[in-house]
């Protein structure tokens, strides 16, 4: 018998398509053009169920989603105390791409935000992995920054249960006028929260941003966070425990951005958002979320996203509290 869940997941991609508000994200360019009415929605369970409907095939850019990925990986790559030292644990109060650093320090306030993602990219280890030996060239691209998004793409993989690819013209795109980012890094490297040339942290960290996902990877992402770090697919220990948690902690208070604290009362799950249109959503010990739509609302939030998530926490009680 089919499982009733995918008439259900088609039920509520449905009734959230009729909102046509927001706009697509105008400052990368394939990301201007793509089709503001593609969507999709996902869910993967703990016990390895995937469930994908709408856009099933569609490949899109992961954007800010890559950043509790990327978190968790520095974390077992150098340790917590060394990530915390680099990184703070709170919410900015402000837009994805200000600078939102603490005085004194200089830490970025958490790795949700650009700032944060630069820097915690900066965190994984170099030594492990070998630079994949078809990455195209490109101003930056050193060796170094060349492990280190190896480093990288091989984790996020790991997470989505398969080979992840980079589009290489959306990161060039985007690193052609990435010039807040670029602000955000030379910042950085004045409070020596980084150490290498802001341009080339700015290089790895777009790279990654411009990995290709599905709507099924991401809740399977999702799905491995939930699972204390375990792929539910494949049984592959991506990350430990302590990673997973402090995670999702983070994306619980942060990843949403200004609009997380409406996020945290009314959906009430550990969520991140990316400007492509996706959003994922974590209930821990149970399920991976994702949908996609491209269609932004003010801070940078996927319009559809959020009402399809508000339609899933309600439906099935999701709400943590
Ligand atoms: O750095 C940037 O601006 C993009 N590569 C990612 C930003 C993003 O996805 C913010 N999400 N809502």
């Amino acid at each position: 018998m089919r499982s009733p869940i995918p008439d259900y997941l088609d039920e509520v991609l449905d009734t959230c398509s009729s909102d046509r508000s927001g706009h697509v994200a105008d400052y990368i360019g394939t990301l201007a053009s793509a089709d503001p009415d593609v969507h999709a929605l996902a869910i993967s369970t703990v016990d390895g169920s995937v469930y994908d409907v709408g856009a099933r095939e569609h490949q899109f850019t992961i954007q800010s989603i890559c950043k509790p990925f990327v978190y968790a990986l520095a974390i077992d790559d150098i340790g917590l105390d060394r990530v915390l030292q680099a990184v703070g644990v709170e919410p900015s109060g402000e837009a994805f791409n200000e600078l939102s650093l603490e005085g004194g320090t200089g830490r970025p306030y958490n790795p949700m935000i650009n700032a944060g993602a630069i820097a915690s990219h900066q965190l994984v280890r170099t030594d492990v992995w070998d630079p994949d030996p078809h990455t195209p060239g490109g101003e930056h691209r050193t060796e170094d920054v060349r492990r280190r998004v190896a480093r990288v793409l091989g984790g996020l993989s790991a997470f989505a249960g398969h080979d992840l690819s980079i589009d290489y013209a959306t990161a060039d795109d985007e690193f052609a006028s990435a010039h807040r980012n670029m602000a955000i890094a030379h910042m950085l490297r004045n409070h020596e929260i980084i150490t290498n040339p802001p341009a080339e942290a700015v290089r790895g960290y777009i790279d990654v941003c411009s990995a290709l996902v599905s709507v099924a990877d991401i809740a399977l992402m999702a799905a491995t966070l939930a699972n204390s770090g375990v792929n539910p697919v494949t049984g592959a220990r991506v990350v430990s425990p302590t990673a997973a948690r402090q995670t999702l902690s983070v994306m619980a208070t942060c990843g949403m951005y200004d609009g997380s604290g409406r996020w945290l009362a009314q959906i009430g799950i550990p969520a991140k958002s990316g400007v492509s249109g996706g959003i994922i959503g974590v209930l821990p010990g149970q399920v991976g979320i994702a949908s996609f739509s491209p269609r932004l609302d003010a801070v940078g939030n996927s319009v559809q996203g959020v009402q399809m998530f508000e339609r899933l926490s309600a439906d099935m009680g999701l709400h943590l509290m």
